[in-house]
């Protein structure tokens, strides 16, 4: 069958789903208020999801990521992180989440076949972090990441928002957090979303400032393969951790993109900052509907814009990043 693809030539074989939009954090730069959505009920059921991820599968897609909301809330989550590992095609299911109650619970999504894990941590210090995320759980975060390196799992990335007068003076804590342990740290420039664009004049700093503090510190960039997405990464000689930088606001950064999302109500998003979703939820109704179902994707992907048009200070349709999951 014919592989994703878009008119620019893009390849997609990663794919991003939300399978919820509830979250019970309170991220300053995404849900500062709580979290009240009113569309959780009618997220897409197990049935759903599965009928979805086959059809990515059949279209050449090898890794799903299970996104939210927080999508360790929903309670069938063991049963969708292994219906997804079962599909023939799938090989990398990566799970990004909160870390919320993950000490706990990590090892039992290994179980179900979780291969790959991002955590947030915007701060590495208890009364910041609870600042930030409206949560005193900062030891049960990093208490899951210990138990999910100790139970096999060959790395674990964070990713950490950068905010100037927030976190900006912590990179040498994380720095030397990653000393010994194979951690990639994610530093992600923050994002213009509907919702904050106070929050964000006040906060955005450029990922280009840490690039240069990690150059001047003896950190190299790695050389990325092919088809490795849009981040860039750094290694150094004396830390077994490595350092990410996701900059979405310098040129050419949509050009390595290889991923397309889902969100919980079945919507095909085809960038972060798009304007409107594709429904596929019609199509997710029964096993005979899968021909039907991998047209539709093929049909809309023709549609994918070359770039998001975010330094033109359009953030398209997306409120704030719990609705899709970053
Ligand atoms: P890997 O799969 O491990 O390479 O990571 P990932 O970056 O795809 O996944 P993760 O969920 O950890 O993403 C971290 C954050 O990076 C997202 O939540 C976004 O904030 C940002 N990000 C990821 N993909 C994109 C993208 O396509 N465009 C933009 N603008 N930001 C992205
Ligand atoms: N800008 C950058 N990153 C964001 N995230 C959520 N909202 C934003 C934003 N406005 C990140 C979270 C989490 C990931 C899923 O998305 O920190 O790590
Ligand atoms: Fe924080 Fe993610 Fe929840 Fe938003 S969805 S409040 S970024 S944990």
């Amino acid at each position: 069958m014919k592989k994703l693809q878009d008119r620019q030539g893009r390849n997609f074989p990663y794919l991003r789903l939300s399978i919820t939009d509830l979250c019970n954090f309170r991220c300053q730069y995404c849900l500062p208020d709580g979290c009240h959505t009113p569309q959780h009920k009618t997220a897409i059921s197990l049935d759903e999801i599965r009928r979805l991820a086959s059809a990515f599968a059949a279209l050449g897609t090898n890794k799903i990521r299970i996104s939210g909301g927080e999508p360790s809330l929903r309670s069938d989550f063991y049963d969708i992180i292994h219906t997804i590992r079962n599909i023939p095609g799938i090989e990398t299911v990566a799970v990004t989440t909160n870390g919320y109650k993950m000490d706990r619970r990590v090892e039992r999504w290994i179980d179900a076949g979780m291969t790959h894990l991002n955590v947030s941590i915007d701060s590495l210090e208890p009364a910041m972090f609870q600042r930030i995320t409206g949560h005193n759980r900062l030891d049960e975060v990093l208490g899951g990441i210990d138990k999910a390196l100790a139970a096999g799992l060959p790395s674990v990335k964070v990713n950490t928002v950068l905010m100037k007068d927030i976190n900006d003076k912590e990179l040498d804590r994380f720095l030397g957090w990653i000393k010994d342990q194979p951690i990639t740290v994610r530093l992600i420039e923050l994002m213009e979303t509907g919702d904050m664009p106070d929050f964000f004049q006040k906060h955005h700093l450029s990922g280009l400032v840490v690039r240069q503090q990690l150059l001047k510190k003896g950190w190299t960039q790695m050389i990325r393969p092919d088809n490795a997405g849009p981040a860039q990464e750094f290694s150094h000689p004396d830390y077994q951790g490595h350092i990410g930088l996701i900059m979405p606001y310098s040129r050419d950064f949509c050009n390595s993109c290889n991923r397309l999302r889902v969100n919980s109500q079945g919507n095909l998003q085809l960038c972060l900052f798009a304007d409107k979703g594709y429904s596929l939820r019609h199509l997710l109704q029964s096993d005979n509907q899968q021909e039907l179902l991998i047209a539709r994707i093929q049909e809309v992907l023709q549609l994918k814009e070359d770039k998001h048009f975010l330094d033109q200070g359009n953030t398209g349709a997306t409120t704030n990043l719990s609705i899709i999951g970053g």
